[in-house]
């Protein structure tokens, strides 16, 4: 039985960023690596008050990152970055990084990422984070609901359209795409009101 719950337990926290980064690897891998130190840094990283996450018994089967203009769900420091890095190292990740961020604006609420684990796709767990989220969107006041899609990723968009996004502006990565090593050349900002 699918159940979806605010926020991410303590004791689940570092399987939750395990399977958070681990779905999302197209993304965070080319610029983070995937070493037990980068493993352990976004670990340290995630804010487990900001997400939703699914649950099938006591099994976590998803995450849905949530953004708002004061919180996001991963948020690596500066600091840490350089203890895993380096000075270079830890400042060219966090321009990376910078890539992928979006800043919500006063009544959005930004979905940072979806990540439902391979298990257990194409039984509804995603589509269910989202209604739960535009439900949480309208009860504590949001205007909008926004996400943004990679053009590798036609399956997430489909689902996006289905559940009232529409398109609102391209974001093109390139020649960042080609430094960094994303096999995706843009992205799709997408908005449905709440
Ligand atoms: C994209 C993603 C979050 C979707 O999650 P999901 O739980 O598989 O989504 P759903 O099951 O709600 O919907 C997926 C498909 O299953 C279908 N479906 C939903 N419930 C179903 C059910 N009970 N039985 C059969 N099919 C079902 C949906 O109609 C949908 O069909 P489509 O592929 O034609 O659009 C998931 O595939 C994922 O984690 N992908 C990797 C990470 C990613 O790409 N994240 C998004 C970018 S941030």
């Amino acid at each position: 039985m699918l159940e979806i719950q605010q926020g991410l337990p303590a004791d689940y926290r570092e399987q939750g960023a395990e399977l958070f980064f681990t779905v999302l690897r197209e993304k965070f891998e080319p610029i983070l690596g995937d070493t037990l130190r980068v493993r352990a840094l976004w670990a340290k990283s995630v804010k487990p008050k900001s997400c939703l996450t699914a649950w099938n018994g006591k099994d976590l089967v998803g995450i849905l990152a949530l953004q708002t203009k004061l919180q996001s769900f991963v948020c690596p420091k500066w600091q840490d970055l350089q203890q895993t890095y380096g000075l270079a190292g830890g400042f060219l990740r966090s321009l990376g990084l910078a890539i992928l961020e979006h800043k919500p604006g006063e009544g959005e609420l930004y979905i940072e990422g979806i990540a439902v684990a391979a298990s257990a796709r194409n039984q509804g767990v995603g589509t269910k984070m989202i209604k739960d989220a535009f439900t949480m969107a309208k009860a504590q006041g949001f205007c909008t609901l926004t996400l943004e899609v990679v053009n590798t990723n036609q399956a997430a968009e489909r689902l996006y359209k289905r559940l009232g996004f529409t398109p609102q502006a391209n974001r093109k990565v390139w020649p960042m795409n080609h430094i960094i090593g994303w096999k995706f050349t843009e992205s799709l900002f997408m908005a449905r009101e709440v």
